[in-house]
């Protein structure tokens, strides 16, 4: 069992939510929707970006290595009647991209726990349709103090790393803001919203 399969019934808090507000509020501001058939969320934990954006998109399928969060999910599904979400175990850093391919892949604070970025950049090119969008909302680099130095992780992510590899791997039209600043331990942390185009 994972560390977030542990965390996964506790994972909802007020702040978390009132976290995952302002940053639907910046992927509205940042990204549009209108032609979104379907969407894929990676990393969705137990949903919390995804039920914030749930009345923008009709179809999402909720994707997340951790078994444990992807059960609070279906709870959530089953509890609201979001007949629009769908969950889905996946690993991409294990198993290779479906057949399904989405309009919209975005993924929230799930990169930096992925160890070589680059390939997990080249799944979700792949499984974007064309004209598709890419948005990542991440840490921006910091001194390791996030997480603690028990925990094997990104320290965030360099803007400009970020924008290079996303372009190596065929995405265009990268765009790189800022989109909330979280904090923690009274240390206050920056994330970046990074959306590309396929
Ligand atoms: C920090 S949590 C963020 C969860 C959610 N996005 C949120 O903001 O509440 C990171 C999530 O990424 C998932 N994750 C970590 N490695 C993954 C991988 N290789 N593939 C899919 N999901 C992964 C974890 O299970 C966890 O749910």
């Amino acid at each position: 069992m994972s560390d977030f399969d542990n965390r996964a019934k506790t994972w909802d808090t007020q702040q978390k939510l009132d976290r995952v507000k302002s940053i639907a509020a910046c992927m509205r501001d940042n990204v549009d929707f209108s032609d979104v058939q379907i969407a894929l969320e990676y990393g969705c934990g137990t949903g919390l970006l995804s039920f914030e954006l749930s009345d923008d998109l009709p179809r999402v399928v909720l994707a997340d290595s951790s078994p444990g969060m992807l059960e609070v999910a279906k709870t959530k599904i089953a509890e609201t009647g979001a007949a629009h979400f769908h969950t889905e175990l996946l690993d991409l850093t294990t198993t290779p991209p479906a057949e399904q391919s989405y309009d919209l892949i975005y993924t929230l604070l799930t990169l930096h726990h992925i160890p070589d970025t680059q390939p997990i950049l080249g799944a979700f090119h792949e499984m974007l349709n064309s004209g598709g969008t890419l948005v990542i909302v991440d840490l921006d680099a910091e001194d390791g103090s996030f997480h603690g130095p028990h925990i094997d992780v990104h320290h965030g992510f360099d803007r400009n790393a970020i924008k290079q590899m996303l372009l190596e791997v065929g995405f265009n039209r990268v765009n790189i803001t800022n989109c909330y600043q979280l904090t923690r331990e009274c240390r206050n942390y920056s994330l970046f919203l990074a959306s590309a185009e396929k």
